[in-house]
């Protein structure tokens, strides 16, 4: 029997159990399948998203809109100037406002109290498209991608290198309650943060998946199933860019150390990519290299969660 997800926020991957997750997987897969045979799905005919962007983006706008627009919905994007979240008015009486006029809202925030304020005070789902913290959006598709390449989850392990950023926390998070093994290699001082791995080593009990922090690239690399690295500067920390290329180049992802990967190891990253600091441009178009359709699986992704929660 599925699990009804209708009316949820979607803020975090720990908000779900296994079950909702691995459903929400499979349907995106189905719905890949459904866009390749060209059927047409118009559910969310008449319904409206408003999308909220304190940063820039690609994928998450492009995923948002076009899956709104292919099943029928409309998207509105509002940019940082457009509502200045939180400074011309409060948060509260936006997600008021809002939820009074649109069906969903999406946001994309630093700090991630912004996505915790908009989830209390709005009465429609509100999505997660990235804050400081986490981004659950995108490990969703993420999970998809390794279901899609490596036919299972559960059992596999992912090594993440670079900074402990969002991306690692929806990781760590996802893959705790998954059932995947996930290695963070860092540098000192960039670590993700306490509050994270204490989460996800909770979840993890449950799953049996293990959860570690090291620092040494070639260990953590060693027959891992997944190798994953993301910018070491996030949006929001241009001015640090100098220093972390510094402290954390020893974590570049070439394709001699992907190459001590387990055999059939896939390459993720979530884009956008900067060739020459986290991973070399020729690594990121290895035959094993699943960028690219990581990213596309943002689209599929994205629909199946509106189709979840609206
Ligand atoms: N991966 C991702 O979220 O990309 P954008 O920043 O382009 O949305
Ligand atoms: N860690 C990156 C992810 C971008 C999708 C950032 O926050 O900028």
């Amino acid at each position: 029997m599925s699990v009804d997800l209708r009316g949820e926020h979607f803020a975090s991957l720990a908000d779900f159990t296994r079950e909702e997750l691995e459903q929400l997987i499979d349907l995106s897969l189905r719905l890949k399948q459904e866009r390749y045979i060209g059927n047409i799905d118009d559910a969310l005919e008449n319904l409206t998203m408003a999308m909220i962007f304190e940063k820039p983006s690609l994928r998450t706008r492009v995923s948002f809109e076009v899956a709104m627009n292919d099943l029928g919905g409309r998207a509105i994007y509002l940019a940082p100037t457009d509502i200045a979240l939180g400074e011309r008015e409060t948060i509260e009486d936006t997600a008021i406002v809002l939820s009074s006029m649109c069906h969903i809202i999406m946001a994309r925030v630093f700090e991630h109290s912004k996505i915790e304020e908009l989830c209390e005070h709005s009465a429609v789902p509100v999505i997660n498209g990235l804050s400081d913290l986490l981004h659950p959006m995108q490990g969703l598709a993420d999970f998809m991608t390794i279901k899609e390449k490596l036919r299972t989850i559960a059992g596999k392990r992912l090594c993440f290198l670079g900074d402990g950023n969002n991306i690692a926390h929806s990781l760590m998070l996802g893959g705790a309650i998954l059932g995947c093994s996930v290695t963070v290699c860092c540098a000192q001082g960039y670590e993700p943060a306490k509050e994270i791995v204490k989460k996800a080593d909770e979840l993890a009990k449950e799953s049996g998946a293990r959860m570690e922090v090291i620092y040494e690239p070639e260990r953590a690399v060693a027959d891992a199933d997944v190798v994953y690295t993301d910018v070491w500067a996030s949006m929001g920390q241009e001015k640090e860019a100098k220093e972390r290329v510094k402290a954390l180049s020893a974590l570049q992802v070439t394709e001699e150390l992907f190459a001590k990967a387990a055999p059939q190891a896939i390459l993720l990253h979530c884009l956008p990519a900067h060739y020459g600091e986290e991973l070399t441009y020729d690594v990121s178009r290895h035959p094993r290299s699943a960028i690219f359709s990581q990213a596309e699986n943002r689209l599929h992704t994205a629909k199946a969660v509106l189709l979840s929660v609206m």
